[in-house]
């Protein structure tokens, strides 16, 4: 295959451009920098520029751009960033790839989707949440459905928080829970939809060539876990203790709006299109994808 991916110096992307390229794909990355060679191409989502005739080819495209959301204090401007850099990436590829004839566009959206679960179980079929987050996937992925044609088969990326020793949460987290730091946030109740890196780089794969998947895909492990369940486990991979309670009002003083979505509220989010499609997972429990990710 011919695989475009967009936002693919993160996380996910470059793990995803990696395994696609060893599984012998021809991959195409869009950068916002000058090309360092024949498998770029530079595009500018802010001001809609794209070279269009890198899609002709095409057999897919995966767009996984968007600034971290909880990469700083959630102001004003930081929010509609967090806004923009991924609803004005997905209108220039939505429109693109429809125009392109590009045969399945993947889209990157979260679990956020769902707003604050509670301990209620969420699948495709649940209805959207409320707040800041769940109000950004509603309008990224409504962004994405512009490609939802008869010739674009669109997917909708709902990921849970993605296990990687090399970045994300678990990146950081890693680090106070190996001083002795960890421990739970709040009442430690709220659930975490969660994912290892390898699964949810398979699961893209998967839907990329699985013709019959379409429409929104959670991209979470079978089992969600509380907050306070995903603690104590990490602790127990890391051998190390987690004895801390964060208690929520400090969270909010210390990180903002941020903590009360992001932190302290949860998605319970099952994967249920992908295990209907026959998608096996790698990592079943949230000890064997923390045991994977070789945190030590
Ligand atoms: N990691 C998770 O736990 C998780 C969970 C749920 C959903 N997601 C979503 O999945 C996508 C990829 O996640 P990730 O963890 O790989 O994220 P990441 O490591 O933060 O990478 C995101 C990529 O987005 C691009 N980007 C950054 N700022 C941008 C801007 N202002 N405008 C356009 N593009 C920009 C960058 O790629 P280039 O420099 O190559 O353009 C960056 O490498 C994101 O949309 C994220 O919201 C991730």
């Amino acid at each position: 295959m011919r695989v475009i991916v967009a936002g693919s110096s993160g996380l996910i992307g470059t793990a995803l451009v990696s395994s696609l390229r060893s599984d012998g794909h021809d991959v195409v990355r869009l950068v916002r920098r000058s090309p360092a060679g024949p498998d770029e191409s530079r595009w500018d989502p802010q001001t809609d520029r794209l070279d269009t005739k890198i899609l002709a080819e095409a057999d897919g495209v995966v767009n996984l751009c968007g600034v971290g959301i909880g990469g700083q204090r959630w102001t004003g401007a930081y929010k509609q960033l967090i806004r923009d850099s991924r609803i004005a990436a997905t209108d220039v590829l939505a429109e693109a790839v429809t125009e392109a004839g590009v045969p399945v566009f993947v889209n990157a959206s979260a679990v956020g989707y769902y707003g604050d679960t509670g301990d209620r179980v969420v699948d495709e079929k649940s209805p959207s949440g409320t707040g800041f987050l769940a109000d950004t996937c509603r309008d990224w992925e409504a962004a994405a459905a512009f490609a939802d044609t008869a010739t674009v088969r669109t997917v909708l990326l709902r990921s849970g928080i993605v296990l990687s020793p090399h970045g994300g949460i678990l990146g950081r987290l890693t680090t106070l829970y190996s001083l002795g730091l960890g421990g739970r946030l709040g009442n430690g109740r709220q659930y975490l939809s969660w994912i290892s890196l390898e699964d949810e780089v398979d699961a893209i794969k998967f839907v990329l060539t699985h013709e019959d998947v379409s429409g929104p895909v959670n991209l979470t492990g079978p089992a969600p876990v509380t907050n306070a369940q995903f603690s104590s486990t990490l602790a127990r991979v890391l051998r190390r203790p987690a004895p801390w309670v964060v208690p929520g009002f400090a969270l909010n003083v210390l990180v903002g709006e941020f903590a009360h979505e992001g932190l302290l509220a949860g998605q319970r989010a099952i994967p249920t299109v992908l295990e209907d499609a026959g998608f096996r997972f790698r990592h079943n429990t949230v000890g064997e994808a923390l045991g994977a990710a070789r945190v030590r």
